[in-house]
């Protein structure tokens, strides 16, 4: 039998269009935990995303270029066979709130069926980001709302690039 590695590589994907604050407090924390972490893009041809899966990487790059245990890149797929294909062992996941608790489970519970020696793992949003969400960020951008705090800088920058503001005060 061949030996295990001992280096313990995790996977958190996402379509992260785009990258949140929430994102970023958890695969900062999580970088932590694993040897490797690889912050992988779902390559999703039936969602028409903000960003082009290339944007989102740049953004991902720029923002955890900071840690060097942290890899980004992208897949089409089963995230089984890409976790597989990377010697990774764990989908790391992240919970905000209750609600988030049944697609979780039924992700995890398909995911180990298909991968028996993958694992998820999920850790419990930071308080501070439990209410966000990248829909919710270009919704409440797009209508004018302020957003900094909630996203890195250069994230809010590419907002301000690509999404007119709908301001509309007094209607
Ligand atoms: O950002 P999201 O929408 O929470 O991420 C969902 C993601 C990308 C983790 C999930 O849709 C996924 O793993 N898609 C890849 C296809 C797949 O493996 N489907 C079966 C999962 S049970």
């Amino acid at each position: 039998m061949a030996a295990k590695s001992s280096r313990v590589i995790a996977i958190y994907a996402g379509s992260f269009d785009p990258i949140t604050n929430g994102h970023l407090d958890l695969i900062q924390r999580a970088a932590g935990l694993f040897d490797c972490l690889i912050v992988s893009i779902l390559r999703n041809e039936n969602k028409l995303p903000l960003f082009s899966v290339e944007e989102r990487m740049e953004m991902l790059r720029e923002v955890l270029r900071v840690y060097p245990n942290v890899r980004v890149d992208s897949f089409g797929g089963l995230l089984v066979d890409h976790a597989a294909a990377h010697g990774a062992t764990i989908l790391l996941r992240g919970i905000r709130a209750i609600s988030d608790y049944e697609y979780e489970l039924q992700m995890a519970l398909m995911n180990r069926r298909l991968r028996p020696g993958i694992e998820t793992l999920f850790l419990m949003a930071n308080e501070a980001y439990s209410f966000i969400s990248s829909r919710l960020i270009k919704e409440v951008f797009s209508l004018g709302g302020n957003v900094s705090g909630l996203v890195p800088p250069c994230v809010e920058e590419r907002l301000r690039l690509r999404l007119p503001t709908v301001v509309t005060k007094g209607a």
